[in-house]
């Protein structure tokens, strides 16, 4: 085959390539904000391929998906011959989440935390919606306050009106008890979430320090995250609702990101093989390519 004509097949291919993959990520937008992925990690420790410590991740993972359908938080132990094969883990949903949405979420925490963690013995990977963390040590009840995300928006064009109106939204979720707390007042909403292995009184602590360095480190942003270990605080205000959408992108690589290469895989396959199809009949019919060009133009 001449090169220019493969050069224009190699062309007519990633044009739909990229067309499919661009469009993919506005398909898949509509899916509820539950989904949108905060942040993931790893641990340093490896596991390898085949061993009883995968097998027992693997189970632990499913026992998270499947009691996320009848509870908000749980956690699994799945004991193995040694400690180090043992696989501890967990799930907390998000306080406001049906139990529908939460299954949802966890099992595509769960599908996302493999590719991002390729065996590696601890995990943990936060979405809007909800939480998950495994690992071979033990973490289960222990209280961490570690800063595992700060992001603080944009200060332009906030008041102090509106700071005053943010802090009291603060105060607010520190006095108000529960593992989920959410408050708002005027444009500003405020929520907290403990995961569900400490007591009353540790989560209580860690939304104590987590909205407390909120309020100094975010001072008068639009919006603050301050994700801790075990708990975490987060408020937003109208300002930051632009600003949010239009750096989508920027925080949510997880599922859309997937969904649009999935895609686009998919459809290169399928464009691929119609093509060789097609290519086929073309040269049954005595290698006539003009029309290959017109099919370029398209
Ligand atoms: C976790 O597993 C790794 C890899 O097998 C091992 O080196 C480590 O000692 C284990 N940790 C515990 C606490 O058993
Ligand atoms: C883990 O789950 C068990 C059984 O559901 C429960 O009794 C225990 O309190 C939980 N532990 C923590 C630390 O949440």
């Amino acid at each position: 085959m001449p090169m220019a004509k493969l050069r224009n097949i190699i062309k007519t291919l990633s044009i739909f390539f990229f067309l499919i993959a661009a469009t993919a990520p506005s398909l898949s937008s509509a899916t509820s904000a539950t989904d949108t992925f905060v942040f993931g990690g790893c641990s340093q420790q490896k596991f390898s391929p085949a061993s009883a410590y995968e097998s027992n991740l693997n189970s632990l993972l499913t026992s998270l998906v499947n009691s996320a359908t009848y509870s908000s938080y749980n956690n699994f132990t799945i004991m193995g011959s040694s400690s180090s094969d043992t696989a501890r883990g967990l799930f907390q949903c998000r306080g406001d989440l049906s139990m529908p949405d939460c299954a949802t979420c966890v099992a595509r925490a769960v599908s996302q935390v493999g590719p991002l963690c390729p065996f590696t013995c601890g995990g943990a990977l936060q979405l809007a919606g909800c939480y998950i963390k495994y690992d071979n040590i033990s973490f289960l009840g222990q209280e961490d306050k570690t800063v595992v995300l700060k992001k603080c928006g944009s200060s332009e064009g906030y008041n102090t009106d509106g700071i005053s109106r943010r802090d009291a939204v603060l105060t607010e979720l520190v006095n108000g008890g529960g593992y989920f707390r959410a408050g708002g007042s005027g444009d500003v909403q405020g929520m907290g979430q403990c995961v569900g292995d400490l007591t009353v009184s540790e989560c209580q602590d860690c939304l104590g320090t987590a909205i407390g360095r909120l309020k100094n480190d975010c001072g008068t942003a639009v919006f603050g995250d301050m994700f801790l270990a075990k708990c975490y605080a987060r408020y937003s205000t109208d300002g930051a609702q632009h600003y949010a959408k239009s750096h989508n992108y920027k925080t949510n690589y997880g599922g859309e990101k997937t969904f649009a290469i999935i895609i686009g895989l998919l459809a290169a396959v399928v464009l691929l093989i119609i093509f060789l199809l097609f290519l086929r009949g073309v040269c049954s019919r005595g290698g006539d390519f003009s029309i290959l060009h017109s099919f370029t133009l398209i």
